[in-house]
Protein backbone atom coordinates (compact mmCIF):
# COMPACT_ATOMS: atom_id res chain seq x y z
CA UNK A 1 0.00 0.00 0.00
CA UNK A 2 3.10 2.44 0.97
CA UNK A 3 4.00 2.47 -2.70
CA UNK A 4 0.74 2.34 -4.29
CA UNK A 5 -2.45 4.82 -4.67
CA UNK A 6 -6.24 3.48 -4.98
CA UNK A 7 -8.57 5.09 -7.60
CA UNK A 8 -12.02 3.81 -7.26
CA UNK A 9 -14.45 4.80 -10.22
CA UNK A 10 -17.89 5.07 -9.53
CA UNK A 11 -19.90 4.50 -13.43
CA UNK A 12 -22.91 6.03 -13.19
CA UNK A 13 -22.20 7.86 -10.03
CA UNK A 14 -25.69 10.00 -10.23
CA UNK A 15 -27.70 6.54 -9.96
CA UNK A 16 -29.63 5.41 -7.08
CA UNK A 17 -27.24 2.37 -6.27
CA UNK A 18 -24.84 5.12 -5.98
CA UNK A 19 -25.99 7.86 -3.93
CA UNK A 20 -27.68 5.10 -1.29
CA UNK A 21 -25.02 2.54 -1.09
CA UNK A 22 -21.54 3.03 -2.49
CA UNK A 23 -20.50 6.76 -1.85
CA UNK A 24 -21.52 5.64 2.02
CA UNK A 25 -19.93 2.74 2.31
CA UNK A 26 -16.70 3.83 0.50
CA UNK A 27 -16.74 6.98 2.96
CA UNK A 28 -17.44 4.10 6.25
CA UNK A 29 -14.01 2.17 5.04
CA UNK A 30 -11.89 5.62 4.56
CA UNK A 31 -13.27 6.78 8.22
CA UNK A 32 -12.39 2.77 9.51
CA UNK A 33 -9.04 3.47 8.13
CA UNK A 34 -9.22 0.75 5.58
CA UNK A 35 -8.08 2.14 2.24
CA UNK A 36 -4.76 3.01 1.34
CA UNK A 37 -4.00 6.67 1.99
CA UNK A 38 -3.74 7.64 -0.96
CA UNK A 39 -7.37 7.02 -2.03
CA UNK A 40 -9.31 8.76 -4.46
CA UNK A 41 -13.08 8.59 -6.00
CA UNK A 42 -13.87 9.47 -9.05
CA UNK A 43 -17.44 9.81 -10.46
CA UNK A 44 -18.43 9.36 -14.15
CA UNK A 45 -21.81 9.35 -15.47
CA UNK A 46 -23.69 11.59 -18.08
CA UNK A 47 -25.01 15.04 -15.87
CA UNK A 48 -22.43 17.59 -16.56
CA UNK A 49 -21.27 18.35 -12.83
CA UNK A 50 -18.14 19.92 -11.91
CA UNK A 51 -16.10 18.37 -8.99
CA UNK A 52 -17.45 21.18 -6.35
CA UNK A 53 -21.21 20.22 -7.28
CA UNK A 54 -20.25 16.42 -7.51
CA UNK A 55 -18.88 16.91 -3.76
CA UNK A 56 -22.28 18.25 -2.92
CA UNK A 57 -23.99 15.77 -4.32
CA UNK A 58 -21.89 12.82 -2.41
CA UNK A 59 -22.29 15.04 0.87
CA UNK A 60 -25.78 14.73 0.88
CA UNK A 61 -25.42 11.07 1.13
CA UNK A 62 -22.85 10.61 3.71
CA UNK A 63 -23.63 9.95 7.18
CA UNK A 64 -21.59 8.54 10.37
CA UNK A 65 -22.92 5.46 12.53
CA UNK A 66 -24.04 6.07 15.86
CA UNK A 67 -21.22 4.69 17.52
CA UNK A 68 -18.35 6.45 15.13
CA UNK A 69 -19.58 10.21 15.89
CA UNK A 70 -15.88 11.39 16.61
CA UNK A 71 -14.35 13.45 13.84
CA UNK A 72 -17.27 12.92 11.65
CA UNK A 73 -17.24 16.33 10.10
CA UNK A 74 -13.33 16.21 9.89
CA UNK A 75 -13.51 13.04 8.32
CA UNK A 76 -16.19 13.95 5.69
CA UNK A 77 -14.42 16.76 4.91
CA UNK A 78 -11.58 14.93 4.11
CA UNK A 79 -13.68 12.20 2.25
CA UNK A 80 -14.46 15.02 -0.16
CA UNK A 81 -11.37 16.83 -1.01
CA UNK A 82 -10.77 13.54 -2.66
CA UNK A 83 -13.57 13.44 -4.89
CA UNK A 84 -12.99 14.02 -8.63
CA UNK A 85 -16.09 13.84 -11.36
CA UNK A 86 -15.74 13.43 -15.08
CA UNK A 87 -18.87 13.77 -17.22
CA UNK A 88 -18.82 11.41 -20.27
CA UNK A 89 -20.95 8.81 -22.11
CA UNK A 90 -20.51 5.52 -21.54
CA UNK A 91 -19.81 4.22 -24.87
CA UNK A 92 -17.59 6.80 -26.18
CA UNK A 93 -14.07 5.86 -25.85
CA UNK A 94 -12.98 10.00 -25.72
CA UNK A 95 -15.14 10.31 -22.58
CA UNK A 96 -13.18 7.47 -21.29
CA UNK A 97 -9.66 8.63 -22.13
CA UNK A 98 -10.47 12.25 -20.18
CA UNK A 99 -11.59 9.91 -17.55
CA UNK A 100 -8.18 8.12 -17.39
CA UNK A 101 -6.51 11.56 -18.50
CA UNK A 102 -7.63 13.33 -15.33
CA UNK A 103 -7.68 10.27 -12.88
CA UNK A 104 -3.52 9.92 -14.28
CA UNK A 105 -3.28 13.93 -13.13
CA UNK A 106 -4.71 13.24 -9.22
CA UNK A 107 -2.65 9.69 -8.87
CA UNK A 108 0.58 11.74 -9.92
CA UNK A 109 0.25 14.13 -7.78
CA UNK A 110 -0.51 11.99 -4.82
CA UNK A 111 3.61 11.07 -5.20
CA UNK A 112 3.14 6.95 -5.52
CA UNK A 113 4.70 5.18 -8.29
CA UNK A 114 2.15 3.03 -8.50
CA UNK A 115 -1.86 2.96 -8.97
CA UNK A 116 -4.56 0.46 -8.61
CA UNK A 117 -7.68 1.24 -10.30
CA UNK A 118 -11.05 -0.16 -9.05
CA UNK A 119 -14.81 0.06 -11.32
CA UNK A 120 -17.99 0.01 -10.05
CA UNK A 121 -20.53 -0.35 -13.37
CA UNK A 122 -23.56 1.25 -11.62
CA UNK A 123 -25.42 1.42 -14.53
CA UNK A 124 -28.30 0.46 -16.92
CA UNK A 125 -27.52 -3.14 -18.75
CA UNK A 126 -27.65 -2.00 -22.00
CA UNK A 127 -24.65 0.02 -21.80
CA UNK A 128 -22.74 -2.49 -19.62
CA UNK A 129 -20.40 -3.53 -22.04
CA UNK A 130 -19.34 -0.19 -23.95
CA UNK A 131 -18.59 1.01 -20.04
CA UNK A 132 -16.93 -2.14 -19.28
CA UNK A 133 -15.05 -1.62 -22.50
CA UNK A 134 -14.32 1.93 -22.20
CA UNK A 135 -12.49 1.41 -18.84
CA UNK A 136 -10.67 -1.77 -19.52
CA UNK A 137 -9.10 -0.44 -22.94
CA UNK A 138 -8.92 3.63 -22.07
CA UNK A 139 -8.15 3.45 -18.42
CA UNK A 140 -6.65 0.31 -17.05
CA UNK A 141 -3.89 1.24 -15.14
CA UNK A 142 -0.02 0.38 -16.34
CA UNK A 143 1.64 -0.34 -12.91
CA UNK A 144 -1.05 -1.91 -10.82
CA UNK A 145 -4.56 -4.11 -11.04
CA UNK A 146 -7.19 -2.75 -12.61
CA UNK A 147 -10.79 -4.25 -11.17
CA UNK A 148 -14.28 -4.05 -12.50
CA UNK A 149 -17.11 -5.07 -10.19
CA UNK A 150 -20.16 -5.56 -11.91
CA UNK A 151 -23.71 -5.79 -10.43
CA UNK A 152 -27.14 -7.74 -11.39
CA UNK A 153 -28.95 -7.78 -13.82
CA UNK A 154 -26.62 -10.23 -15.50
CA UNK A 155 -29.07 -10.70 -18.36
CA UNK A 156 -32.84 -12.17 -18.51
CA UNK A 157 -31.64 -15.96 -18.53
CA UNK A 158 -28.86 -18.66 -19.85
CA UNK A 159 -28.71 -16.60 -23.10
CA UNK A 160 -28.27 -13.32 -22.23
CA UNK A 161 -26.04 -13.83 -19.70
CA UNK A 162 -24.05 -15.73 -21.57
CA UNK A 163 -23.53 -13.12 -24.04
CA UNK A 164 -23.15 -10.57 -21.50
CA UNK A 165 -20.33 -12.55 -20.00
CA UNK A 166 -18.60 -13.08 -23.13
CA UNK A 167 -19.04 -9.20 -23.80
CA UNK A 168 -17.16 -8.83 -20.96
CA UNK A 169 -14.60 -11.26 -21.45
CA UNK A 170 -13.53 -9.59 -24.87
CA UNK A 171 -12.13 -6.41 -22.23
CA UNK A 172 -11.32 -8.45 -19.19
CA UNK A 173 -9.79 -11.42 -17.76
CA UNK A 174 -11.88 -13.46 -15.13
CA UNK A 175 -10.01 -12.33 -12.37
CA UNK A 176 -10.57 -8.68 -13.30
CA UNK A 177 -14.27 -9.26 -12.87
CA UNK A 178 -16.22 -9.14 -9.46
CA UNK A 179 -19.56 -10.11 -9.68
CA UNK A 180 -20.98 -8.55 -6.64
CA UNK A 181 -24.61 -10.41 -4.92
CA UNK A 182 -25.02 -7.77 -2.11
CA UNK A 183 -26.52 -10.93 0.26
CA UNK A 184 -23.47 -11.99 0.20
CA UNK A 185 -22.01 -9.07 2.17
CA UNK A 186 -24.42 -9.81 4.86
CA UNK A 187 -23.56 -10.28 8.38
CA UNK A 188 -25.59 -13.54 8.89
CA UNK A 189 -24.60 -14.93 5.37
CA UNK A 190 -21.14 -14.37 6.23
CA UNK A 191 -21.82 -16.35 9.24
CA UNK A 192 -23.48 -19.14 7.81
CA UNK A 193 -20.21 -20.93 7.11
CA UNK A 194 -18.94 -20.29 10.30
CA UNK A 195 -21.71 -21.34 12.39
CA UNK A 196 -22.30 -25.01 9.93
CA UNK A 197 -18.45 -25.60 9.91
CA UNK A 198 -16.97 -24.68 13.69
CA UNK A 199 -19.75 -25.96 15.29
CA UNK A 200 -19.83 -29.50 16.60
CA UNK A 201 -23.59 -29.42 17.38
CA UNK A 202 -25.17 -28.37 13.41
CA UNK A 203 -23.08 -30.16 10.94
CA UNK A 204 -23.67 -33.25 12.01
CA UNK A 205 -28.18 -32.79 11.22
CA UNK A 206 -27.37 -30.62 8.17
CA UNK A 207 -28.64 -33.58 6.19
CA UNK A 208 -32.24 -35.20 5.01
CA UNK A 209 -31.96 -37.27 7.64
CA UNK A 210 -32.87 -34.83 10.25
CA UNK A 211 -33.88 -31.73 8.37
CA UNK A 212 -37.41 -32.14 7.05
CA UNK A 213 -37.33 -29.10 5.19
CA UNK A 214 -35.99 -25.23 4.66
CA UNK A 215 -37.67 -22.17 3.90
CA UNK A 216 -35.15 -19.18 2.68
CA UNK A 217 -37.84 -16.14 3.02
CA UNK A 218 -37.61 -12.74 1.81
CA UNK A 219 -40.20 -10.08 2.50
CA UNK A 220 -40.00 -6.02 1.55
CA UNK A 221 -43.46 -4.17 3.44
CA UNK A 222 -43.17 -1.49 0.24
CA UNK A 223 -43.68 -1.85 -3.35
CA UNK A 224 -41.92 -1.03 -6.74
CA UNK A 225 -42.62 2.83 -5.76
CA UNK A 226 -41.12 4.48 -9.29
CA UNK A 227 -38.72 1.65 -9.95
CA UNK A 228 -41.27 -0.14 -11.79
CA UNK A 229 -39.74 0.62 -15.28
CA UNK A 230 -36.64 -1.60 -14.05
CA UNK A 231 -38.50 -4.17 -12.13
CA UNK A 232 -41.32 -4.84 -14.70
CA UNK A 233 -38.54 -5.92 -17.20
CA UNK A 234 -37.56 -8.38 -14.52
CA UNK A 235 -39.92 -9.73 -11.90
CA UNK A 236 -39.35 -10.95 -8.58
CA UNK A 237 -37.55 -14.24 -9.96
CA UNK A 238 -34.52 -12.67 -11.10
CA UNK A 239 -34.53 -9.69 -8.92
CA UNK A 240 -34.36 -11.76 -5.84
CA UNK A 241 -34.92 -15.03 -5.97
CA UNK A 242 -32.61 -16.22 -8.85
CA UNK A 243 -29.71 -14.49 -7.30
CA UNK A 244 -30.09 -13.34 -3.29
CA UNK A 245 -31.68 -16.81 -2.22
CA UNK A 246 -30.27 -19.06 -4.35
CA UNK A 247 -26.73 -17.72 -2.85
CA UNK A 248 -28.29 -17.88 0.17
CA UNK A 249 -29.06 -21.93 -0.75
CA UNK A 250 -25.88 -22.71 -2.03
CA UNK A 251 -23.90 -21.59 1.10
CA UNK A 252 -25.97 -23.52 3.24
CA UNK A 253 -26.51 -26.64 1.43
CA UNK A 254 -23.48 -26.77 -0.02
CA UNK A 255 -20.92 -29.60 0.83
CA UNK A 256 -17.71 -28.96 3.28
CA UNK A 257 -15.15 -27.11 0.78
CA UNK A 258 -11.61 -28.67 1.50
CA UNK A 259 -10.33 -24.50 2.63
CA UNK A 260 -11.85 -21.61 3.08
CA UNK A 261 -10.00 -20.19 -0.51
CA UNK A 262 -12.32 -18.81 -2.98
CA UNK A 263 -11.94 -21.21 -5.24
CA UNK A 264 -12.94 -24.03 -2.89
CA UNK A 265 -15.92 -22.52 -1.84
CA UNK A 266 -16.88 -21.37 -5.51
CA UNK A 267 -16.21 -25.51 -6.18
CA UNK A 268 -18.67 -26.40 -3.65
CA UNK A 269 -21.45 -24.23 -4.58
CA UNK A 270 -21.13 -24.40 -8.12
CA UNK A 271 -21.68 -28.42 -7.31
CA UNK A 272 -24.75 -27.90 -5.15
CA UNK A 273 -26.21 -25.92 -7.57
CA UNK A 274 -26.12 -28.39 -10.33
CA UNK A 275 -26.94 -30.60 -8.42
CA UNK A 276 -30.16 -28.71 -8.38
CA UNK A 277 -33.76 -29.69 -10.36
CA UNK A 278 -34.61 -26.58 -12.52
CA UNK A 279 -37.06 -25.13 -10.95
CA UNK A 280 -40.95 -26.45 -11.87
CA UNK A 281 -44.20 -24.46 -13.17
CA UNK A 282 -46.53 -26.58 -10.90
CA UNK A 283 -43.80 -26.08 -8.18
CA UNK A 284 -44.11 -22.32 -8.24
CA UNK A 285 -46.45 -19.51 -7.13
CA UNK A 286 -46.43 -16.15 -9.06
CA UNK A 287 -48.63 -12.88 -7.39
CA UNK A 288 -48.74 -9.60 -8.32
CA UNK A 289 -49.94 -6.64 -5.40
CA UNK A 290 -52.71 -4.65 -6.18
CA UNK A 291 -54.23 -1.86 -4.59
CA UNK A 292 -55.83 -1.55 -1.04
CA UNK A 293 -57.52 1.01 1.07
CA UNK A 294 -55.87 0.86 4.67
CA UNK A 295 -56.54 3.41 7.44
CA UNK A 296 -58.30 5.97 5.48
CA UNK A 297 -55.66 5.89 2.62
CA UNK A 298 -55.36 3.42 -0.69
CA UNK A 299 -51.95 2.16 -1.13
CA UNK A 300 -51.18 1.76 -4.50
CA UNK A 301 -51.46 -1.31 -6.45
CA UNK A 302 -48.01 -3.10 -8.74
CA UNK A 303 -50.41 -1.57 -11.86
CA UNK A 304 -50.97 1.74 -10.36
CA UNK A 305 -47.33 2.58 -10.55
CA UNK A 306 -46.60 4.97 -13.92
CA UNK A 307 -43.31 3.25 -14.76
CA UNK A 308 -45.17 -0.28 -14.80
CA UNK A 309 -47.24 -0.66 -18.42
CA UNK A 310 -50.42 -1.03 -18.44
CA UNK A 311 -51.79 -5.00 -18.27
CA UNK A 312 -48.28 -6.12 -17.04
CA UNK A 313 -48.08 -10.02 -15.84
CA UNK A 314 -44.95 -9.30 -14.18
CA UNK A 315 -44.90 -11.01 -10.48
CA UNK A 316 -44.12 -9.19 -7.62
CA UNK A 317 -44.37 -11.80 -5.42
CA UNK A 318 -42.90 -15.87 -6.32
CA UNK A 319 -42.77 -18.84 -4.10
CA UNK A 320 -41.12 -22.36 -5.65
CA UNK A 321 -39.76 -25.71 -4.13
CA UNK A 322 -36.65 -26.60 -5.20
CA UNK A 323 -35.05 -30.07 -4.68
CA UNK A 324 -30.99 -31.13 -4.24
CA UNK A 325 -30.74 -34.25 -5.89
CA UNK A 326 -27.61 -35.74 -3.94
CA UNK A 327 -26.68 -38.09 -0.99
CA UNK A 328 -27.66 -34.94 1.31
CA UNK A 329 -30.62 -33.59 0.72
CA UNK A 330 -32.86 -35.71 -1.53
CA UNK A 331 -36.18 -35.49 -0.94
CA UNK A 332 -35.67 -32.13 1.22
CA UNK A 333 -38.08 -29.37 0.11
CA UNK A 334 -36.52 -25.95 -0.15
CA UNK A 335 -38.98 -23.83 -0.48
CA UNK A 336 -37.91 -20.02 -1.45
CA UNK A 337 -40.60 -17.24 -1.23
CA UNK A 338 -40.36 -13.61 -2.12
CA UNK A 339 -42.01 -10.86 -2.17
CA UNK A 340 -42.72 -6.84 -2.22
CA UNK A 341 -45.74 -5.12 -0.64
CA UNK A 342 -46.17 -7.29 2.35
CA UNK A 343 -46.55 -7.05 5.77
CA UNK A 344 -43.89 -7.35 6.96
CA UNK A 345 -40.44 -6.38 6.06
CA UNK A 346 -38.00 -9.92 6.79
CA UNK A 347 -35.52 -12.13 5.17
CA UNK A 348 -34.75 -15.27 6.97
CA UNK A 349 -33.95 -19.25 6.84
CA UNK A 350 -36.15 -21.61 8.43
CA UNK A 351 -35.13 -25.09 9.19
CA UNK A 352 -37.49 -27.47 9.95
CA UNK A 353 -36.25 -30.69 11.76
CA UNK A 354 -38.08 -33.79 11.60
CA UNK A 355 -39.99 -35.17 14.48
CA UNK A 356 -38.13 -36.93 17.25
CA UNK A 357 -38.42 -41.02 17.05
CA UNK A 358 -40.56 -42.96 19.60
CA UNK A 359 -40.86 -39.00 21.28
CA UNK A 360 -41.93 -40.12 25.01
CA UNK A 361 -43.98 -36.86 24.76
CA UNK A 362 -45.44 -37.17 21.80
CA UNK A 363 -49.24 -37.29 23.62
CA UNK A 364 -48.30 -33.90 25.58
CA UNK A 365 -48.19 -32.15 21.93
CA UNK A 366 -51.76 -32.72 20.77
CA UNK A 367 -52.46 -33.78 16.79
CA UNK A 368 -50.18 -31.09 15.87
CA UNK A 369 -46.81 -32.67 16.31
CA UNK A 370 -45.38 -30.59 13.12
CA UNK A 371 -45.63 -27.35 15.30
CA UNK A 372 -43.76 -29.04 17.86
CA UNK A 373 -40.31 -30.15 16.06
CA UNK A 374 -37.19 -28.06 16.10
CA UNK A 375 -36.73 -25.44 13.95
CA UNK A 376 -33.49 -23.02 13.76
CA UNK A 377 -33.89 -19.40 12.52
CA UNK A 378 -31.32 -17.05 11.37
CA UNK A 379 -33.12 -13.76 10.63
CA UNK A 380 -30.42 -12.05 8.34
CA UNK A 381 -32.86 -8.57 8.60
CA UNK A 382 -34.23 -6.89 10.74
CA UNK A 383 -32.45 -7.08 13.68
CA UNK A 384 -30.19 -10.60 12.95
CA UNK A 385 -30.65 -13.00 15.64
CA UNK A 386 -30.04 -16.65 15.52
CA UNK A 387 -32.85 -18.86 17.45
CA UNK A 388 -33.51 -22.56 17.93
CA UNK A 389 -37.18 -23.27 18.81
CA UNK A 390 -36.88 -26.34 21.60
CA UNK A 391 -39.62 -28.27 23.93
CA UNK A 392 -39.06 -27.75 27.64
CA UNK A 393 -41.71 -28.46 30.97
CA UNK A 394 -43.05 -25.21 31.48
CA UNK A 395 -41.82 -24.95 35.15
CA UNK A 396 -44.44 -25.64 38.34
CA UNK A 397 -45.93 -29.04 39.62
CA UNK A 398 -47.43 -31.06 36.94
CA UNK A 399 -46.06 -31.87 33.32
CA UNK A 400 -46.78 -28.96 30.89
CA UNK A 401 -44.50 -28.59 27.63
CA UNK A 402 -44.06 -25.60 25.79
CA UNK A 403 -41.84 -24.51 22.81
CA UNK A 404 -39.50 -21.98 23.60
CA UNK A 405 -36.24 -20.22 22.06
CA UNK A 406 -32.72 -20.38 22.37
CA UNK A 407 -31.76 -17.07 21.53
CA UNK A 408 -29.00 -15.00 20.50
CA UNK A 409 -29.94 -11.36 19.07
CA UNK A 410 -27.04 -9.75 17.52
CA UNK A 411 -27.70 -6.49 18.90
CA UNK A 412 -27.52 -6.95 22.30
CA UNK A 413 -25.46 -10.24 22.48
CA UNK A 414 -22.32 -8.50 20.10
CA UNK A 415 -23.25 -5.11 21.84
CA UNK A 416 -23.01 -3.45 18.24
CA UNK A 417 -25.65 -1.21 17.76
CA UNK A 418 -24.90 -1.06 13.99
CA UNK A 419 -23.81 -3.86 11.44
CA UNK A 420 -21.38 -2.69 9.06
CA UNK A 421 -23.51 -2.24 5.10
CA UNK A 422 -23.01 -5.48 3.28
CA UNK A 423 -21.10 -3.19 0.26
CA UNK A 424 -18.66 -1.87 2.92
CA UNK A 425 -17.28 -5.53 3.13
CA UNK A 426 -17.82 -6.14 -0.29
CA UNK A 427 -15.49 -2.92 -1.91
CA UNK A 428 -13.30 -3.98 0.73
CA UNK A 429 -13.15 -7.41 -0.38
CA UNK A 430 -12.56 -5.93 -3.94
CA UNK A 431 -9.17 -3.86 -2.73
CA UNK A 432 -7.88 -7.05 -1.08
CA UNK A 433 -8.35 -9.45 -4.00
CA UNK A 434 -10.45 -11.63 -2.08
CA UNK A 435 -13.51 -13.18 -4.39
CA UNK A 436 -14.93 -15.73 -1.75
CA UNK A 437 -18.02 -13.63 -1.64
CA UNK A 438 -18.39 -13.02 -5.46
CA UNK A 439 -20.15 -15.18 -7.94
CA UNK A 440 -18.11 -16.79 -10.49
CA UNK A 441 -18.42 -17.36 -14.12
CA UNK A 442 -19.48 -21.06 -14.25
CA UNK A 443 -21.90 -20.16 -11.06
CA UNK A 444 -24.23 -17.55 -12.52
CA UNK A 445 -23.93 -20.68 -15.67
CA UNK A 446 -25.77 -22.86 -13.23
CA UNK A 447 -27.71 -20.63 -11.48
CA UNK A 448 -29.75 -19.39 -14.78
CA UNK A 449 -29.85 -23.13 -15.75
CA UNK A 450 -32.12 -23.63 -13.26
CA UNK A 451 -34.67 -20.70 -13.54
CA UNK A 452 -34.70 -20.23 -17.62
CA UNK A 453 -36.80 -23.21 -18.53
CA UNK A 454 -39.47 -21.53 -16.12
CA UNK A 455 -39.16 -17.99 -16.98
CA UNK A 456 -39.50 -18.50 -20.50
CA UNK A 457 -42.44 -20.72 -19.92
CA UNK A 458 -44.47 -17.92 -18.07
CA UNK A 459 -43.40 -15.73 -20.53
CA UNK A 460 -44.17 -17.29 -23.40
CA UNK A 461 -47.53 -19.05 -21.89
CA UNK A 462 -48.66 -15.78 -20.40
CA UNK A 463 -49.35 -16.52 -16.81
CA UNK A 464 -51.20 -14.18 -15.08
CA UNK A 465 -49.92 -14.19 -11.49
CA UNK A 466 -52.74 -14.44 -8.27
CA UNK A 467 -53.36 -10.62 -7.08
CA UNK A 468 -52.24 -9.94 -3.49
CA UNK A 469 -53.43 -6.90 -1.35
CA UNK A 470 -50.88 -4.13 -0.46
CA UNK A 471 -49.63 -5.41 2.94
CA UNK A 472 -50.86 -9.02 3.38
CA UNK A 473 -49.20 -12.26 3.25
CA UNK A 474 -49.43 -12.62 -0.14
CA UNK A 475 -51.20 -14.66 -2.47
CA UNK A 476 -52.89 -17.90 -0.59
CA UNK A 477 -51.13 -20.13 -3.47
CA UNK A 478 -47.98 -20.24 -1.22
CA UNK A 479 -49.84 -22.00 1.26
CA UNK A 480 -50.95 -24.52 -1.45
CA UNK A 481 -47.22 -25.27 -2.56
CA UNK A 482 -46.34 -25.46 0.70
CA UNK A 483 -48.93 -28.00 1.69
CA UNK A 484 -48.25 -30.02 -0.85
CA UNK A 485 -44.63 -30.77 0.31
CA UNK A 486 -46.41 -31.50 3.75
CA UNK A 487 -44.91 -27.71 4.40
CA UNK A 488 -45.93 -25.00 6.79
CA UNK A 489 -44.51 -22.00 6.41
CA UNK A 490 -42.91 -21.05 9.64
CA UNK A 491 -42.83 -17.03 9.24
CA UNK A 492 -46.42 -16.99 9.96
CA UNK A 493 -46.49 -16.54 14.17
C1 LIG B 1 -31.97 -5.69 -4.67
C2 LIG B 1 -33.26 -5.77 -5.42
O1 LIG B 1 -31.03 -6.54 -5.23
O2 LIG B 1 -32.18 -6.06 -3.33
C3 LIG B 1 -34.32 -4.92 -4.78
O3 LIG B 1 -33.05 -5.34 -6.75
C4 LIG B 1 -34.46 -5.23 -3.30
O4 LIG B 1 -35.58 -5.07 -5.42
C5 LIG B 1 -33.08 -5.22 -2.65
O5 LIG B 1 -35.28 -4.25 -2.73
C6 LIG B 1 -33.16 -5.68 -1.22
O6 LIG B 1 -31.92 -5.48 -0.60
P1 LIG B 1 -31.82 -5.24 0.96
O7 LIG B 1 -30.36 -5.27 1.24
O8 LIG B 1 -32.47 -3.92 1.23
O9 LIG B 1 -32.58 -6.35 1.59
Amino acid sequence: WNATSLSVVVVGASGDLAKKKIFPALFALFYEGLLPPEFHVFGFARSKLTDAEFRDVIASTLSCRISAREKCQEKQEEFLRRCFYSPGNYDSAVSFQELNRRMGEVEAASGKQRANRMFFLSIPPNVFIAAAGGAADHCSTKTGWTRVIVEKPFGRDSASSAALGRGLAAHLREDQIYRIDHYLGKELIENLTVLRFSNLVFEPLWSRQYIRNVQIVFSEDFGTEGRGGYFDQYGIMRDVIQNHLLQILALFAMEPPVSLAAEDIRNEKVKVLRSMRAVQLDDTVLGQYRSRRHGGRTLPGYLDDKTVPPGSLTPTFAACAMFINNARWDGVPFLLKAGKALHTRRAEIRVQFRHVPGNLYKHKFGPDLDSATNELVIRIQPKEAIYLKVNNKVPGLGLRLDTTRLDLQYQSAFNQKELPDAYERLLLDVVNGDKRLFIRADELEAAWELFTPLLHEIESRKIAPELYPYGSRGPVGAHYLAAKYNVRWGDLA
